[in-house]
């Protein structure tokens, strides 16, 4: 057949893949074509509509560089990107939840002994985390990795700070033989994701404010285990209820206890009012493997 009507065009375009000779791709097209097509009778899209979405997405991709990814940024404001996580990691026997990745994520941080500080000369309200890596069945891992990063106490990653070249409020911290881990670092605040782009348009657009509720972020891995890309959230935080980007888990959330200033958990003098915060994370075994 040459000519379609608003409904044969949707079985022509995905049958010009009879040939295709990857049938996952075959599949994850068909299915996105009869989705976008049924998206497009059922608001009946204009012309005008069509071509918004054109320069929209233009503008999305000439907004990325090797050190932004305003796509992703899209795909988490529109909980795409929780969407697939959830499916990809579920929590199976009560193993820790995963959540978005986020753009401020930087390879490399350097490894420091448990205890470190990992927020020297970050504003910010001192914090000392602790808390244990246990496999599914509660066994504590030891040698579990946790890659932390956080923003500061306004909410600034480094990578956000025209003058900071290095690195900040980042470092990998091991376990140790009782799977335990603790070091010290700020109180998050809730911040906003970058909204001088595309998708911040898109947001206003949508009457949607653009916030995050506080967290710190973490990979954590460990031998024989499936790796966790998680946050611990402030419980309490504003935004928790309305996350940008639909990151937050009941279960990742962590009570921040405030002590008044004087001596701190690891016997050290604090000037200031500080948080402790206790959390264990349980990692699933990756199939077959025997601890
Ligand atoms: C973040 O938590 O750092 C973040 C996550 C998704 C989009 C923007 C920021
Ligand atoms: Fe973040």
């Amino acid at each position: 057949m040459r000519e379609f009507d608003e409904k044969s065009i949707t079985e022509a375009v995905i049958s010009r893949m009879d040939e295709c000779d990857d049938p996952r791709f075959k599949q994850v097209m068909s299915s996105l074509v009869r989705h976008l097509h049924d998206f497009v009778r059922d608001v009946k899209l204009t012309e005008a509509e069509w071509m918004t979405a054109i320069q929209f997405l233009t503008d999305t991709g000439k907004t990325c560089t090797d050190k932004r990814q305003e796509f992703i940024l899209l795909s988490d404001t529109l909980g795409i990107s929780i969407l697939v996580i959830t499916l990809n990691h579920p929590s199976v026997n009560g193993t820790s939840d995963s959540t978005v990745l986020g753009p401020f994520y930087w390879e490399g941080a350097p490894d420091l002994p448990r205890g470190s500080n990992l927020a020297v000369d970050v504003k910010g309200e001192p914090a000392f985390y602790s808390g244990r890596v246990l496999s599914a069945d509660g066994r504590p891992i030891e040698n579990a990795v946790l890659d932390i990063w956080s923003g500061d106490g306004d909410g600034f990653y480094d990578m956000q700070m025209p003058d900071e070249t290095g690195m900040k409020a980042r470092g990998r911290i091991r376990t140790d033989a009782e799977g335990k881990y603790w070091f010290r670092s700020i109180r998050p605040t809730y911040y906003p994701v970058p909204t001088d782009g595309p998708v911040g348009r898109m947001l206003r657009k949508m009457g949607r404010h653009p916030n995050r509720p506080g967290h710190i972020h973490m990979i954590v891995t460990a031998p024989k285990h499936l790796p966790v890309t998680t946050h611990l959230f402030v419980a309490g935080s504003e935004f928790l209820d309305s996350d940008a980007v639909f990151g937050t888990k009941e279960s990742l959330l962590a009570e921040f206890k405030r002590h008044p200033a004087g001596t701190g958990p690891y016997g050290e003098p604090v000037s200031t009012p500080y948080y402790t915060v206790n959390y264990d994370f349980r990692l699933r075994p990756e199939a077959g493997a025997a601890r």
